[in-house]
């Protein structure tokens, strides 16, 4: 009969356990506050590996191509989102954990480590990578290269440049965005716009709600409306083109139809992730500035200056966050045919 299963066998406890080896001493007596740093990090680094784990498994889903948006598939890829929503809520809390340690308690053993950082962690730009945050985005490209002392070596670059050239799941959000069918013709064909003829190929609802949005803008925002044509018809914003920028803005417009709940939910956790990383990034700076001031970090970066810089620009979703500046008063939105309301109702 095989010997029953133990606790700290399952979860290999002693190789994490006996994972912590500082540097700046060998005995209890002399210990010091590297213990806290080093646990902190692989604490870090274990969520991380979750986060991973179940941005994985999300993108898998959207991979796998059509999604039903009241699938199972659909509430389990919100659920994994909101999870690592909750993940990063609980990470962005350790920051406190590590700041009762004081600036001269770091300076103890921070000598030691140079010239490793949490620059160097490859799950962190896995994360970001999968997200869709991309390179050429990325604020002081120079500090990436692998060539750089106290950068990533040439086989972790690597794995993030395969993360990144991957479906990520930004990409995977776009693809799922402009296949939505809510302006096929057949929905729309007795209806008419309020406001005038179509305009060349844009369609009468976006005629309609256009005017409608004009008139919600106040004297000083006029310009909004060169904005508009310009998100939703001509470019897009970023990297989303104007298609997946007027799924995301009908969807967040027409939320309390039934077949919109999880599709929001879903675009909502996303600008959660993006505004849940960048509260770390801004923790995690205050952090440094108050450990080391503006000195450089041991990764070899300006330190607070550059992660100051990461603040302002690292986001996968701010294209989608950003879609509510296009929104108008409920009670203004263009009605919608009854032919789509029936469509998009649990009736199907
Ligand atoms: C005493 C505490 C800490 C200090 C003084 C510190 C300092 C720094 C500095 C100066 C940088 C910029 C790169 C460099 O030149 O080294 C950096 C980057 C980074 N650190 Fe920390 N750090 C601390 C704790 C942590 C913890 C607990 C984590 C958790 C994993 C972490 C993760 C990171 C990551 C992921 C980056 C890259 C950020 C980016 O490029 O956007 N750090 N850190």
């Amino acid at each position: 009969m095989p010997a029953d299963l133990y606790y700290s066998d399952y979860i290999d406890l002693d190789k994490i356990l006996n994972s912590q080896h500082p540097k700046s001493f060998s005995s209890l007596e002399d210990g010091n506050d590297e213990m806290l740093f080093i646990i902190v990090h692989q604490v870090y680094e274990l969520w991380f590996k979750q986060i991973i784990f179940e941005l994985d498994l999300v993108r898998r889903i959207f991979i796998r191509g059509r999604i039903n948006d009241n699938s199972d598939d659909m509430s389990r890829a919100v659920n994994k989102l909101k999870r690592i929503g909750k993940i990063l809520e609980l990470i962005n809390q350790q920051v406190s954990v590590l700041e009762t340690m004081t600036s001269l308690d770091f300076l103890e053993f921070r000598n030691l480590l140079l010239p490793a950082s949490g620059f160097q962690s490859k799950q962190f730009r896995l994360i970001e990578a999968k997200l869709g945050l991309k390179m050429g985005q990325r604020y002081k490209r120079e500090y990436y290269k692998h060539t750089r002392r106290g950068s990533l070596t040439e086989i972790d670059s690597r794995e993030v440049d395969q993360a990144e050239g991957e479906s990520t799941l930004k990409e995977l959000i776009i693809e799922w965005l402009e296949r939505m069918p809510f302006f096929d013709k057949e929905y729309w064909k007795d209806t008419k716009p309020k406001s005038g003829p179509e305009a060349g190929d844009r369609h009468k609802f976006w005629v309609d709600y256009r005017n409608a949005y004009e008139t919600s803008l106040s004297k000083n925002e006029t310009g909004r409306l060169m904005e508009f044509d310009k998100v939703f018809f001509e470019e897009g914003r970023g990297d989303v083109p104007p298609a997946a920028m007027r799924a995301a803005l009908f969807i967040t417009l027409y939320r309390n139809l039934p077949i919109f709940h999880m599709p929001f939910e879903l675009l909502n956790s996303l600008s959660e992730i993006d505004e849940l990383l960048s509260n770390w990034r801004y923790r995690h700076f205050m952090m440094v500035r108050r450990m080391i001031g503006l000195r450089v970090g041991t990764g070899g970066t300006s330190g607070a200056g550059y992660l100051e810089g990461t603040l302002s620009q690292h986001y996968a979703f701010r294209e989608i966050t950003e879609v509510a500046t296009f929104l108008i008063e409920r009670s203004k939105r263009p009605m919608l045919p009854t032919a789509l309301t029936e469509k998009v109702s649990f009736n199907l």
